[in-house]
């Protein structure tokens, strides 16, 4: 090994240098970057914020839902109410509200400043309610089974961090075999996410063109269900009550969004395989930068056998 790659690999294996570089960029995924960019854009992403809000709702919906029908009380449930958050950073897009509905929440990132900023952003309202918050610095997909075995009972959320998955590791195939796993890791368990799918430049701000044109925020949101397990773009899917394949109904849904004729430079997340077949997801436009949007998708899968 020659000794620059040596001295690379010794200086990634010290906890502290690790530590120091999650705090810069978490491997491209978070860190200083991601908090002023999130901390600048705030009125920018309130309406993303406002439609991740209502989908967390929907979620616990499901979860009370699904418990009642096991036969339990709602009293009970509520004094319950346990929540893992998986890539929690300060959550800047996190709603405290929702947030307020659990009796404990573990928040697990590999950024040592999450839990100052998370704290700054929701401590107040979840102290006030005495809500008990828990910061973890673990890379909680590597050790998904460690962080399920401790919390049997959590409802889990991914937290914009799926996506990221393949920045981080550098390496688009072992990120997308990594993901498409994750639902046989999970089997049983009650869980979401929001996760980035595609992204890359449009036209001009998704806001913005909802304003201007006479098209509704509908376009730039659309339903989506996986119908079958392809790996490939053939692979069916009903979006917005029409049945096509994946590979048309992202071109009509980054068309939707403004992408330029350019549209390969896309970048794909490899995430359109985490949930299982069956999922309802929801497809949005986030205006991540001007001029550069993502692709979001969200779901809910609530705990049965993945086919
Ligand atoms: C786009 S940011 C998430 C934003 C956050 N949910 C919010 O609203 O502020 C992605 C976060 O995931 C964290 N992250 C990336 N990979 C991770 C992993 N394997 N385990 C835990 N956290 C991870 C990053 O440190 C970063 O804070």
């Amino acid at each position: 090994m020659d000794r620059n790659l040596q001295r690379k690999t010794i200086l990634n294996a010290l906890p502290f240098f690790q530590n120091i570089k999650n705090a810069l960029t978490a491997g491209g995924t978070g860190g200083l970057t991601w908090h002023l960019h999130a901390a600048l854009s705030k009125k920018q992403w309130l309406r993303t914020q406002d439609q991740i809000q209502a989908h967390l709702y929907k979620g616990l919906e499901m979860w009370t839902r699904t418990h009642l029908e096991e036969g339990r009380s709602l009293a009970q449930l509520e004094s319950t109410r346990e929540l893992v958050l998986i890539g929690a950073s300060a959550g800047w897009m996190m709603s405290t509200p929702w947030l307020e509905e659990f009796t404990s929440i573990d928040a697990y990132d590999i950024d040592p400043l999450a839990p100052i900023l998370f704290k700054l952003n929701h401590g107040k309202a979840l102290q006030q309610k005495k809500i008990a918050v828990r910061f973890h610095n673990l890379d909680a997909i590597d050790q998904l089974d460690r962080v399920l075995n401790r919390h049997p009972r959590a409802l889990i959320w991914f937290d914009n961090v799926l996506g990221q998955h393949r920045i981080r590791l550098k390496d688009s195939e072992l990120a997308s075999a990594q993901l498409k796993i994750l639902q046989r890791r999970l089997q049983g368990r009650f869980w979401g996410s929001v996760h980035d799918l595609y992204s890359g430049p449009v036209l001009g701000a998704v806001e913005d063109q909802i304003s201007k044109s006479t098209k509704t925020l509908s376009t730039k949101s659309a339903e989506v269900i996986r119908l079958d397990n392809s790996d490939q773009d053939s692979a069916r899917v009903r979006f917005n009550g029409v049945e096509t394949n994946l590979g048309q109904a992202r071109q009509q849904f980054l068309h939707n969004l403004g992408a330029t004729p350019a549209g390969g430079a896309w970048l794909d997340h490899e995430t359109s395989k985490v949930f299982p077949q069956g999922t309802q997801l929801i497809w949005t436009g986030w205006d991540f930068k001007p001029s550069y949007c993502h692709c979001l998708e969200m779901g809910w899968w609530d705990g049965g056998m993945v086919g």
